[in-house]
């Protein structure tokens, strides 16, 4: 074999390894959201769902919350607020095929990221 050719197939093995690795990463965490069409003490209700996209599961999911503030209260075990971030149900594993919703109310659209995981594969 050529020494390029002895590379390639090295990536290639290398790029096989990782795919089945299944790694999971902070990305993997996808928050939709739809309108749920009612109005809350004049603001828009929304309906947002915090999904793991990977099979292994992420405990500790934090959100970036600054400026969030809804007129419609949320259960603390669901989505817990302080000044900047927003701990999703309790710090417990949101696995792949479970997802967490909840309800909020604000003008617009609140946009939130995820900023921090605990990834654990089993
Ligand atoms: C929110 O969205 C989820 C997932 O689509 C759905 O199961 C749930 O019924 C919705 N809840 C409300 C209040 O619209
Ligand atoms: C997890 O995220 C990575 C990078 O964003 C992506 O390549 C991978 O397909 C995702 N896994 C699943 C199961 O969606």
């Amino acid at each position: 074999m050529a020494p390029s050719a002895k590379l390639f197939a090295a990536l290639l093995f290398v790029s096989f390894l990782s795919k089945e690795n299944s790694q999971c990463f902070l990305s993997n965490i996808t928050i939709r959201q739809s309108m749920t069409g009612f109005q809350i003490h004049g603001m828009t209700e929304w309906n947002t769902t915090v999904s793991n996209n990977c099979l292994c599961s992420q405990s500790e999911v934090k959100l970036d919350c600054r400026g969030f503030q809804t007129t419609k209260s949320i259960d603390p075990l669901i989505l817990a607020i302080t000044d900047t971030e927003c701990l999703v149900n309790n710090g417990l594993p949101i696995f792949n095929s479970t997802p967490i919703t909840f309800t909020y109310a604000q003008n617009p659209q609140f946009n939130f990221k995820p900023i921090s995981s605990q990834i654990a594969c089993s």
